[in-house]
């Protein structure tokens, strides 16, 4: 259990909130990908909520639900390309996805390092920009037909951009990602240990917290019988008799798997959240005061405001699944997850220890022979050393990334074929904040990068999103 009592004022609160909202237990349910784009839970709010935008957010948006559409198109495109993992001739993940070496900020404070040269071992934010940018010397047309009259391979090899790569992390980072990985196969060994901690969990269920935000824990989505979901979220630290901790939500998560594995999930996620706060920012070529308004890493910006308890709760959540009873197959009809893309800034995934993940690679539209591309499974570097200690990351664009790099990093498409029973995966999504605050203002905060378009550019879409809270987007683009 994270709290101590000291905290209990703080958590009674909040429990009350949620208990107001709580939900079935199999609120979760998964929209095919002709229906929509965003992830599964953002699918389940888009059938159960409705979205109430700020201020102007309710005019039309033309360009914006277009910026869907041309997602979709690529989403259902990707169904023909081949699956050729482990055949001759096909790619490999080394010479598919970018590795990048990198670091936490220390002490908790964030850097405003727009140093794009900075020298040191790890990465630097021009490295991080180039590795996710997709036309950055892959092509140099712009008019969105991808045309391979100009095709020059670049740092994605023979990739013309998948939106991912691996982040390679060393040190107390790695021993935190292998810590939320321990924390994963905790709770699932706690949950299957007796018919109490089984029915405490389904006890928890689904809940909303707000609009488009859920927490808690699903034993068969969609009654598929294919997965399990624990979704939780931070609620920031704040000043609440002297407790000064982040809480996760559900509760009942620290009290099932302890304060030592809870904490090390806490470590985890911070990581995440962190490395992910450091590539978006870089990426978008973001001042600090733009990056904390938008990117929710988990933090709060403001100190008073108890009351606004239930709108503190991170947007940005982080996911178990276990995958249940499936046969390991290579069909995409069989698929636990087909094509998809992530409604997120970038989702973050420790490379788990079994296959099922394949990136949706559009290598091959500027190649030679023809095909639009194939899938690629990311897997650690051919380098990797089993004595290093290091840790591995599958960093993977979401739609948001795409949309506020005026199209020059591609969403990946992703899915996840059936893999081994048992297979644990733990993603952090990170989304935009949805305060009140988190607006939009173009010029100030992409001013750096709103001229330079890129692959998949939409003229005036960044215009039409000018002055919006980036998380309305959200719900335009699953309405
Ligand atoms: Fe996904």
């Amino acid at each position: 259990m994270s709290g101590s009592s000291s905290s209990s004022i703080c958590l009674a609160a909040f429990t009350l909130l949620l208990s107001q909202q709580q939900f079935t237990a199999n609120a979760f349910s998964i929209k095919s990908v002709e229906q929509t784009t965003c992830s599964p839970a953002a699918a389940v709010a888009a059938e159960t909520t409705s979205c109430t935008p700020a201020n102007n957010e309710h005019k039309e948006r033309p360009l914006l639900q277009n910026f869907g559409k041309q997602i979709q198109k690529r989403i259902v495109n990707s169904k023909s390309g081949a699956h050729r993992f482990g055949m001759e001739g096909a790619y490999t993940s080394d010479e598919t996805f970018p590795c990048l070496d990198m670091q936490c900020n220390t002490g908790g404070e964030k850097k405003d390092n727009n140093n794009d040269d900075d020298d040191s071992i790890f990465s630097s934010r021009r490295e991080i920009r180039d590795a996710f940018n997709e036309s950055s010397g892959t092509s140099n047309n712009s008019n969105n037909d991808n045309s391979d009259d100009d095709y020059i391979p670049g740092i994605h090899g023979r990739s013309s951009g998948s939106g991912c790569s691996i982040i390679r992390l060393s040190g107390e980072d790695a021993a935190s990602i292998r810590g939320l990985t321990e924390y994963a196969n905790e709770f699932f060994e706690k949950v299957d240990y007796d018919d109490t901690n089984k029915k405490s969990m389904k006890d928890v269920g689904v809940f909303r917290i707000d609009q488009f935000v859920y927490a808690g824990f699903d034993e068969n989505v969609n009654d598929e019988g294919k997965m399990q979901f624990l979704d939780t979220r931070i609620l920031p630290y704040r000043t609440c008799n002297n407790y000064q901790e982040p809480t996760l939500i559900p509760l009942e998560v620290g009290e099932l798997v302890g304060e030592t594995s809870l904490s090390d999930a806490h470590k985890g996620i911070n990581t995440l959240m962190d490395i992910g706060y450091q590539i978006t920012s870089a990426v978008l070529e973001m001042q600090s005061d733009s990056a904390n308004k938008l990117i929710d890493d988990g933090t709060r910006l403001e100190e008073d405001n108890q009351s606004m308890i239930g709108s503190d709760v991170s947007n940005s959540y982080h996911r178990l699944i276990r995958y249940i009873n499936s046969q390991p197959s290579t069909d995409e009809d069989t698929a636990a997850f087909n094509s998809h893309v992530d409604s997120s800034f970038l989702t973050l995934i420790p490379m788990p220890k079994l296959p099922g993940l394949e990136i949706w690679s559009p290598c091959l539209k500027n190649g030679k022979d023809g095909q639009d591309g194939e899938w690629v499974r990311p897997i650690k570097p051919d380098c990797y050393d089993e004595e290093d200690n290091s840790a591995y990351i599958i960093a993977m664009a979401g739609e948001f990334l795409q949309l506020t790099s005026n199209g020059k990093v591609p969403t990946c498409i992703h899915r996840v074929l059936p893999p081994m029973p048992g297979r644990i995966s733990a993603p952090l999504f990170l989304r935009p904040r949805r305060g009140d605050d988190a607006l939009l203002d173009v010029d100030l905060d992409l001013g750096q990068t709103y001229n330079k378009d890129g692959l998949y550019h939409e003229p005036g879409l960044l215009d039409e999103c000018d002055s919006m809270h980036l998380w309305s987007v959200h719900g335009i683009l699953v309405n």
